[in-house]
């Protein structure tokens, strides 16, 4: 048998052991004093604060390739606020498919059904698997998250969603925009926040609508009471300037200057392609280690559907009882070597590990970071076999 003692620690670590699912790592160039510039103690509504909110729309737009005639608003709440403002103001007037794959897009789903009481066909896979999209009808209203985070499981693209349709598509983005490419023309509602790809702060949600959404929300007014942080449209016609950066209440100008900073750090790094590089780049270093080691997997059952930024994987080593233990005791490891935290899996999400692979982690960390998870799979099944 194997002493402990004889499983030795790897000899470099990562230089940043960051690899929370959110708020993510920030940028690599990260720092306090970069943020000088933001316009702290004045109103949001002087002019300095609105050609900050503007910058972040317009820079949102360039690199992500946002079409001209979309909307970009920055609402309160982030993606959650986001999210919810669109359901609670376009839904309603017809039938809705909620789709889901994991919690968040479940709590979607949550909503539809036993808050606002709609008409709804609910399709839920199992964590690992996707819903079947092709059974879908996008003649109703459709709402789904487009890379589940807490299952690692992601639309590998638009193609299933038809480019003509009477329905409004509502996408929850958050742990894909930035990442991976987004059809814009598939999309009529697309919801993101800025502490996930990008690494900003939490405060602030992103909403994107088509001008069929918009017409919706000036053709249609539900039937349920909208509070002020929700309210999109004024006497029938939208509130355009939410989406010229006169937010609905107070943003904070730390988190925009933060969010711009790391605007501009994305185009150092080629924009979308060079961040999609990024994350593909992170993922991959992972894929390899899983094809090397028999042990691990990866909980998303079709490759062509695995998360390019929280990647979920499941120990497969049939010697492991408790699955649960066994992953909080690989996690905590790490965490006390103070080479990876946070990458748990969520915890409504089967036992693993969900380690981020977003555009602000360096592929160098993720190399560094994965001997040290078969150091402590090491130590781990070999303490729980002389235990056995
Ligand atoms: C898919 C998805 N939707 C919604 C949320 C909630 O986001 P926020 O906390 O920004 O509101 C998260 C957070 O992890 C998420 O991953």
């Amino acid at each position: 048998m194997v002493a402990l003692m004889a499983i030795k620690q790897p000899a470099s670590r990562p230089a940043n052991p960051r690899f929370s699912s959110g708020p993510c790592a920030k940028i690599p160039t990260f720092d306090l004093k970069n943020l000088a510039d933001a316009p702290l103690g004045r109103s949001h509504r002087a002019a300095i604060g609105k050609a900050k909110l503007k910058a972040a729309i317009d820079g949102t737009r360039d690199i992500l390739g946002i079409p001209d005639e979309y909307r970009i608003g920055i609402v309160p709440a982030s993606d959650t606020g986001a999210y919810e403002m669109a359901m609670w103001s376009l839904l309603g007037e017809r039938a809705v498919e909620m789709l889901a794959w994991e919690s968040f897009g479940a709590g979607w789903v949550t909503d539809a059904v036993k808050q606002l009481k709609l008409d709804a066909r609910v399709s839920i896979a199992d964590y690992g698997d996707i819903v079947d999209f092709s059974a879908v009808d996008f003649d109703k209203d459709v709402c789904f998250t487009w890379n589940g985070t807490t299952s690692g499981v992601c639309l590998p693209n638009g193609d299933m969603i038809p480019a003509t349709r009477e329905g409004l598509t509502l996408c929850d983005a958050t742990s894909a925009a930035f990442a991976m490419d987004l059809p814009w023309d598939k999309l009529d509602v697309t919801t993101f926040s800025w502490q996930k790809v990008m690494g900003g702060e939490a405060a602030h949600g992103m909403l994107i609508l088509s001008p069929r959404a918009v017409a919706r929300l000036e053709s249609y007014t539900p039937p349920w009471p909208l509070p002020k942080i929700f309210r999109l449209t004024k006497a029938g016609k939208l509130i355009e300037g939410i989406f010229n950066g006169a937010t609905i209440n107070t943003p904070s100008m730390l988190a925009v200057e933060d969010y711009l900073v790391a605007l501009d750090w994305a185009r150092s790094v080629g924009g979308l392609t060079g961040l999609i590089a990024r994350s593909n780049n992170n993922a991959n270093a992972i894929a390899e280690f899983v094809a090397q080691h028999d042990w691990i997997d990866f909980l998303a059952q079709d490759p062509s559907t695995r998360s390019t930024t929280s990647v979920c994987l499941k120990f497969t080593d049939t010697r492991i009882q408790d699955g649960s233990a066994f992953a909080k005791a690989i996690a905590k490891r790490l965490t006390d070597e103070a080479i990876a935290f946070d990458i748990g899996a969520y915890r409504d999400a089967p036992a693993g590990l969900r380690i981020w692979c977003g555009a602000t982690v360096e592929t160098n960390d993720i190399q560094a970071m994965l001997p040290w998870l078969d150091w402590a799979f090491q130590l781990e099944i070999t303490s729980l076999m002389q235990a056995a």
